[in-house]
This record gives structure tokens, C-alpha cells and sequence, in this order.
């Protein structure tokens, strides 16, 4: 090789580790989808190194006839580096003229006129909610090395089996590791699967590094508080995701705990008044660490004093487990625990089955699962012995599904990956007598058990729901 050929390669070999110097990288990549601020508002995301124009052109039977522009914000990494990416944002709604329509399978790619994507597809759901019974698959604590659930996720995401993906914290195992190259290459992979259905999130300890900068960036979930907590609706469901982490990370601030915790309440209030339960009888949840679990080791789901429960001890400040029972909150969905659990509907540690046959069936209290067991390389965990309050148990790899039937029907099943995606756990949760609130949630109102709700006592003049009313 002459000089010249020596230099081009010293040249090359500089720029690969340092990943930069001087090329260009203008093409789209880590594109996916989510649910925006509007209802059924679809929201494209995409990164691409340097700066570019955010367009996504779209259309219905294969032709990307459609344009709508957004825009781009710079993100850059905390570490050395300072590695940074512009992080693009298209919101497609069914207001806009000419825009989306209901049950339409749209084709996109996104980019600028310095390079496209390649083509992806979604599907907008019924226009009347009561035809809707979307389908979800629902996980955490997905890595990047070991990601086990992966390519069963892709296969089935792609056969369109789901409407949306749910990832309850613990994204990549770090996001931020090797200057944020780890959370690149997570949102590639998983861009087989969320830029085909929207992949809605919720936050995990590991995204806790630089007050949660990556997981505020990388997302767009609908609300001001950048992807920590916010609510959204699908079908007869609404969805409340919020940051377990602003309990255990005190030492980025109070500020945001206070505002979530008023905000969850406020949030609670709005969904279950009649006039929004009547139209979304469900009620779920989204957090990452869990209030009960029963795995082998110290987590704080194991004790009794957990913090989300039990609240910030000595004052007991910011407590959910009450606040979420009494607004009647149907499931918690929690993660953080590699393995998966469900409880019996339980309260303060005390079950209270619908019935001693069918336990689900009008349950008196909050149902809890735990689904952290999609994969990453900190292996599966284990349990203790089995306590009164858990149903069922499994330290398999694999994820959630929710079905919704009805009003009144959910279905729930737990895949194994380790056995061929064989459903090891099936069960219904059913409420046949539309329901605000659990009975015991007046009574612990009168105690005055909840300092908060005594003085809005008369949110809710009656109990009992009308039954349930066809919508829209
Ligand atoms: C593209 O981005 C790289 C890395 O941020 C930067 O060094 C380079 O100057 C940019 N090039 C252009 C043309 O903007
Ligand atoms: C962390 O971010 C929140 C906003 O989400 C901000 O209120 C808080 O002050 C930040 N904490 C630190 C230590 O920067
Ligand atoms: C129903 O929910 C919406 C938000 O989804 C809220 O704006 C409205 O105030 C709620 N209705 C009631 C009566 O609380
Ligand atoms: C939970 O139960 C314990 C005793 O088992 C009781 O001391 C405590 O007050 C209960 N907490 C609530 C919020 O009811
Ligand atoms: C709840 O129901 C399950 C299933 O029938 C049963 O095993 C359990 O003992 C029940 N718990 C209580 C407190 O009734
Ligand atoms: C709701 O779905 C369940 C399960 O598919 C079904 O048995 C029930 O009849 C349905 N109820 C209504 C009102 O359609
Ligand atoms: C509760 O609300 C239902 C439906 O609006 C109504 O039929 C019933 O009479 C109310 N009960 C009381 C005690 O107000
Ligand atoms: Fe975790």
C-alpha cells in the first residue's frame, strides 16, 4: 500500500472508533410510533445524526400520496462524548383534512429529501370505540443483550396480532452505556416492532442516569412531563403510566414527585366520574417497580414498608396503594422483578376475591401483575415461598397479552419463550355490575385513612354506575 493508501486507512480507522469525523448520516433510523395528544393521533419518531427536514408522506392502499411535516429537536448525550442526534417528531391526526381515517391500513416512510426509510405500515382502529377490542402485548425489562421476547414479538406484531406494544421501564440496559450507542442500537431493534404499532412506555431505574435525559428524549408520549407520567385510551381502557423511580431517586428533586403524585390524583378523579367510566370501564395502571412481589431477593416489593404502598416513611407521603383503590383502579401492571407474578385482587395485604370460585370476577380490590421478565442479560429471578396474596408464578422468559372483549370481558395471558411461546398463564378479569369504586372505599374515606380525599367526599354522589352505554 502507497502512503496515501496508509493515510486513508489510519484515516478510516480513526473515524470508525470515533464513529464521527466528517461523514454525514442523514438517514432515518429508530423509527416508531405512539399514541399522541389527541385520541388515536398518531405521533412518527426518528433520529438522524445531523440535521435534517421531518417529513413523513403517507397513504392508504400503498401510495405515500400524503405529506405532513414536524420538526426536530437536538439531543445530546451526557457522557463524554457529548454524542448527539436530532430527534424528529410528526404527528398525523384525524382532524387534519384529508387525513387519517378509521380502519385504513396506512403506509409510510419518513426522512427529508437527503434520504428515506425504508416503507412501514399501521392500521388506525374502528371510529366508533365500542368496535375497538385492541389487543396488547405488554412487557418490561427488555435489554438489548438477551432480548429473548424479541423476535416471537416481531413475528407476531408484523401478523398484526397487536394494536399496541407496552413497556413497562428498563429499556436497553443502559440507554446511556457507551455514549448512548446502546440506546441507538435498542431503538433500531425495536423498530421492528414500533413502527409498526404504537410502543407506549413507562419509566425504569435503568434510564435513571442524567435525571432520565434519554428516556425524556428518545419517546413522545402525549402530555407536558416529558414521557414520566401521562394517560392515554384505548377501546374501553384507560391507560395511566407513571415513574415508580421519582420514589427511590430523591436526589433529583421532590418537585416532580409532588406534581405527579397531584396529577395522578387529578387524573383518577377525571377518569372514574361517570361520565368518562361509563365510556372506559377499565382502569389500568402503569408502573415499574411493584408494590408486592414475592421474588428471592431484597427489592422493596418485598417489604412491607415499599414505599409506593406504604408511601415515604415517617409521614407516609405520596402512598398509591390507597389512592389507587379508591379510585377503583382495576390492574397494576409492574415490572422490575425478572419473572412473572399474579395476585389474588388483594388490598393492605388482604385478598379479596370476587368470590371464592371465581376470584376475578367482580373483584373487591386491585389486581397486580408483574411482567419484568421479557429479557435482558441480567438473568431471571427467583422466589420465596408462595405467600397467601400470589396466584401464580413463573421465572420463564416471555411477556403479557391483554385482550379486550368487552366492557365488562379482559383476557389475560402470560407467553413463555422459553417454552415455544407456549401461554402458561390464562385468566379473565370481569366486572359484571359496572363499578366506580371498591365497598371498602367509602368506609376508609369516613376513617379518614385518606387525608386528602376527606374534603372531596362528594366527588361521587352515588356508587353505581347506569349500565353500560354504547359510545360513539
Ligand atoms: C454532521 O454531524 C457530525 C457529528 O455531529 C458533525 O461533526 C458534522 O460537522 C456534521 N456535518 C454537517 C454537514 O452538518
Ligand atoms: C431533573 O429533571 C426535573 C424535570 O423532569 C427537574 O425538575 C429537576 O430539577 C431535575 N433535577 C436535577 C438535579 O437536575
Ligand atoms: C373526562 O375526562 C376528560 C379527559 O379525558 C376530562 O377533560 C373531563 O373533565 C372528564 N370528565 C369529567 C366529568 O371529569
Ligand atoms: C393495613 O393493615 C394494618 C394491619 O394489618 C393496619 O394497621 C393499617 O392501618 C392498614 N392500612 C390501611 C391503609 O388500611
Ligand atoms: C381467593 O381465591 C383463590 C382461588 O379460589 C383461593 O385459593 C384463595 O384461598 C382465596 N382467598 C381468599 C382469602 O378467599
Ligand atoms: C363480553 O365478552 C365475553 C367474552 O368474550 C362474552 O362472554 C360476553 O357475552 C360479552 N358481553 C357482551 C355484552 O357482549
Ligand atoms: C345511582 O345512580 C343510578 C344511575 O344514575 C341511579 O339509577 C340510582 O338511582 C342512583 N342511586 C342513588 C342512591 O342515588
Ligand atoms: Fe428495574
Amino acid at each position: 500500500m502507497n502512503s496515501a493508501g496508509w493515510t486513508s486507512l489510519v484515516l478510516w480507522s480513526a473515524c470508525f472508533i470515533a464513529l464521527s469525523c466528517g461523514t454525514v448520516r442523514y438517514q432515518p433510523e429508530q423509527i416508531h410510533l405512539s399514541y399522541g395528544e389527541k385520541e388515536r393521533s398518531i405521533v412518527i419518531t426518528w433520529s438522524t445524526g445531523n440535521e435534517t427536514d421531518s417529513v413523513v408522506k403517507y397513504g392508504g392502499g400503498g401510495q405515500l400520496l400524503q405529506t405532513k411535516t414536524g420538526s426536530s429537536t437536538l439531543f445530546v448525550d451526557g457522557g463524554q462524548q457529548k454524542a448527539s442526534q436530532y430527534i424528529h417528531r410528526v404527528t398525523l391526526y384525524y382532524e387534519d383534512p384529508d387525513s387519517l381515517q378509521p380502519e385504513t391500513k396506512y403506509f409510510y416512510h419518513v426522512g427529508s429529501d437527503r434520504g428515506w426509510s425504508a416503507v412501514y405500515w399501521f392500521v388506525t382502529p374502528p371510529e366508533k370505540l365500542n368496535d375497538w377490542a385492541p389487543s396488547i402485548a405488554i412487557y418490561g425489562d427488555m435489554g438489548n443483550v438477551n432480548a429473548q421476547s424479541l423476535p416471537r414479538l416481531q413475528a407476531e406484531t408484523q401478523a398484526g396480532v397487536y394494536d399496541a406494544i407496552i413497556h413497562v421501564g428498563d429499556f436497553a440496559y443502559n440507554m446511556d452505556d457507551y455514549e448512548g450507542q446502546v440506546g441507538d442500537e435498542f431503538m433500531r431493534q425495536i423498530e421492528t416492532i414500533a413502527a409498526y404499532v404504537p410502543y407506549m412506555t413507562t419509566v425504569g431505574n435503568h434510564e435513571s442516569a442524567y435525571n432520565f435525559s434519554h428516556y425524556r428524549a428518545r419517546f413522545s408520549m402525549p402530555g407536558p412531563y416529558e414521557n414520566m407520567f401521562f394517560s392515554f385510551n384505548m377501546g374501553p381502557i384507560h391507560f395511566i403510566s407513571f415513574s415508580t423511580e421519582y420514589y427511590y431517586y430523591l436526589h433529583y428533586g421532590f418537585k416532580m414527585l409532588v406534581k405527579q403524585y397531584e396529577w395522578l390524583e387529578n387524573d383518577l378523579k377525571e377518569a372514574s366520574h361517570p361520565a368518562n367510566r361509563t365510556v372506559r370501564p377499565w382502569i389500568i395502571t402503569l408502573g415499574h417497580r411493584p408494590m408486592y412481589c414475592s421474588n428471592k431477593d431484597d427489592d422493596d416489593c418485598t417489604q412491607i414498608k415499599n414505599r409506593l404502598r406504604y408511601g415515604i416513611t415517617p409521614l407516609r407521603l405520596f402512598a398509591l396503594e390507597d389512592l389507587f383503590y379508591k379510585y377503583g383502579v382495576d390492574l397494576e401492571v409492574w415490572a422490575h422483578e425478572h419473572s412473572y407474578e399474579r395476585m389474588w385482587p388483594l388490598h393492605n395485604y388482604t385478598v379479596y376475591n370476587g368470590s371464592y370460585d371465581r376470584p376475578y370476577t367482580n373483584p373487591e380490590a386491585p389486581v397486580h401483575i408483574v411482567v419484568g421478565s421479557a429479557g435482558c442479560q441480567e438473568r431471571v429471578d427467583h422466589f420465596n415461598p408462595l405467600p397467601h396474596w400470589s396466584a401464580f408464578r413463573s421465572s420463564d422468559y416471555g411477556y403479557s397479552r391483554i385482550k379486550v372483549h368487552n366492557a365488562t370481558h379482559l383476557n389475560l395471558q402470560q407467553v413463555s419463550d422459553d417454552l415455544d411461546g407456549e401461554i402458561i398463564d390464562d385468566w379473565w378479569l370481569v366486572k359484571e355490575m359496572p363499578r366506580i369504586r371498591f365497598p371498602l372505599a367509602e368506609k376508609m374515606m369516613e376513617d379518614d385513612h385518606l387525608p386528602s380525599s376527606r374534603s372531596r367526599r362528594d366527588d361521587f354522589s352515588n356508587n353505581s354506575l347506569p349500565p353500560v352505554v354504547q359510545i360513539r
